[in-house]
């Protein structure tokens, strides 16, 4: 069988800390930084996730985001991280039950999301759910796809998928 060219993964982590529902599972983030990282980091929909030297951004300024802003318009030019990690609520019934929200347009999110990100950086999805080109997005470039999975008595699993943003050079070739 012949290899997908990007990185495959499962990672079993622990539960999050937090108590913040919908937090990323505790280790999550020491793995990605392990295999991708930046040093202008944006996290889109940071809910109780800190980062002292990136910027936190979420629609509620009561978790104490760095920039309280919608995922759907980023106040941010074009290229301006070279890391981005997007963790936006999973469905409508959870954006209702869990943050009180309506749940964010998940294409224009992506797409602002993939603006601010530059060349050569990457942007990273974590959801349910897997966009790929059938999902009317420019994105290209996958490089990784990891199942991660929290044991619990009903265990939930989410996907991170991760893409390289191509140099223009490079989307031409
Ligand atoms: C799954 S939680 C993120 C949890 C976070 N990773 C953590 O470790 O705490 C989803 C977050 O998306 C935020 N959110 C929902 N709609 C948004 C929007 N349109 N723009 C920005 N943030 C939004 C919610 O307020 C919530 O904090």
């Amino acid at each position: 069988m012949t290899r997908p060219p990007y990185f495959r993964d499962i990672w079993i982590l622990g539960p999050n800390g937090t108590g913040y529902p919908g937090g990323f599972p505790n280790g999550l983030v020491p793995a990605i930084k392990r295999k991708w990282w930046g040093s202008r980091r944006l996290w889109i929909c940071s809910g109780s996730h800190r980062d002292e030297s990136g910027v936190c951004l979420d629609i509620k300024r009561e978790v104490g985001p760095t920039v309280v802003g919608n995922a759907e318009q980023l106040p941010f030019r074009d290229g301006s991280f070279d890391f981005v990690l997007m963790d936006p609520p999973y469905s409508e019934g959870e954006a209702r039950a869990l943050y009180d929200l309506p749940y964010l347009r998940l294409r224009r999110s992506i797409s602002e999301a993939w603006r601010v990100t530059e060349s050569g950086g990457h942007f990273l999805f974590f959801h349910r759910t897997i966009p790929t080109n059938g999902a009317e997005l420019e994105l290209t470039g996958l490089c990784g796809i990891i199942g991660v999975a929290v044991l619990a008595s009903w265990a939930n699993m989410r996907a991170l998928t991760v893409w390289r943003k191509p140099h223009r050079l490079e989307r031409w070739s």
